[in-house]
């Protein structure tokens, strides 16, 4: 049967599935951070954090943040601070294992990017991690094999990035003005078709 795939901004009632999630793709890899530390990812910058429902059940999630190139937030941290940068950190990404090869973690990364035009961002960066890297490649980013990640991260991370082209970028306006801070809400929710 074909669910409908909705993306929009997390709500309180997500976490808990979130958690899941997340422990369930990291804790093997020795990379899960818990709770309070994705919760506070998402206070910093929730207009760039996303949930993904597959029909009525959360089914995925990102997080980005504005993030000072080159660095990427430790992976237990409660980020307190907000920083005040074009590149936006692209933290984390999870969809769900048996939905996986659907389409639907490239959906979040499209909207992603789609909404950071907007919002005035340059560049999203991240860290892949597990092996992820070719996922991110084949996308569009780069490996930035020059930036060393903080340890935790472990072996084999790979910090990438990739250019938001001007062209393409809309112009900060009234309504949605550069990154500085405190973002204006986020790009409202949309529907996708995948396969
Ligand atoms: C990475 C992840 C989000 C991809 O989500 P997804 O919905 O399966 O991805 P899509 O269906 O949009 O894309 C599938 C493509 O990505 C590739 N891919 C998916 N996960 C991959 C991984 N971990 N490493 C390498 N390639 C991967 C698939 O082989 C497929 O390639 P194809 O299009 O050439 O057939 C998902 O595998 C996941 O949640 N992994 C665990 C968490 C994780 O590693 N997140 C990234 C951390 S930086």
């Amino acid at each position: 049967m074909n669910h409908p795939v909705r993306i929009r901004r997390i709500a309180e009632e997500d976490w808990d599935a979130i958690v899941a999630l997340e422990a369930g793709a990291y804790t093997a890899l020795g990379l899960c951070e818990g709770r309070p530390a994705l919760e506070a990812k998402v206070r910093a910058s929730p207009a760039t954090c996303f949930a993904l429902d597959h029909g009525r059940r959360l089914a995925g999630y990102l997080l980005a943040l504005p993030y000072p190139g080159s660095e990427s937030p430790a992976l237990t941290s409660r980020e307190e601070v907000v920083f005040h940068s074009r590149n936006l950190h692209l933290h984390d990404l999870v969809i769900a294992r048996d939905l996986r090869g659907r389409g639907l973690g490239k959906a979040l990364v499209r909207h992603l990017t789609a909404g950071a035009r907007q919002l005035g961002y340059e560049q999203i960066s991240l860290v892949a991690v597990g092996g992820s890297h070719t996922f991110w490649a084949a996308i569009g980013f780069t490996a930035r094999r020059e930036v060393v990640n903080s340890p935790g991260y472990g072996p084999g991370s790979v910090y990438m990035s990739m250019s938001l082209p001007p062209e393409q970028a809309e112009r900060p306006t009234a309504e949605h003005p550069a990154p500085a801070g405190a973002l204006p809400s986020g790009a409202p929710s949309r529907e996708y078709e995948v396969g």
